[in-house]
């Protein structure tokens, strides 16, 4: 499944890593780009913003402050 998730706290990594382990494509966008460089490394592809992250996913997961 293509799945999108934005917003890369300590849950959003802990789900796109649970994603990606599973053999999901995951697409992620975070405010600050350098906490997805572990996922990236691991295989999920950084979204240049959060349009093209949804653009890319079938379900889009939102781990965000409020
Ligand atoms: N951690 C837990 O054990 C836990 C358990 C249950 C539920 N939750 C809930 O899960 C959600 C995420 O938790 P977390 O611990 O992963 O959160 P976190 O560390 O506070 O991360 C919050 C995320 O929101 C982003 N963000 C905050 N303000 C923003 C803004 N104005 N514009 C754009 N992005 C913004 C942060 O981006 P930056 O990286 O750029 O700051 C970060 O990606 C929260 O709603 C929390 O209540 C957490």
């Amino acid at each position: 499944m293509n799945t999108t998730v934005i917003g890369l706290g300590p849950m959003g990594r802990a789900m796109s890593a649970v994603l990606l382990r599973a053999g999901h494509a995951v697409t992620v966008w975070n405010r600050t780009g350098g906490r997805a460089a572990e996922l990236v490394a691991a295989g999920a592809v950084l979204a240049d913003t959060p349009g093209d992250a949804v653009a890319a996913g079938d379900l889009t997961i939102l781990s965000l402050t409020d």
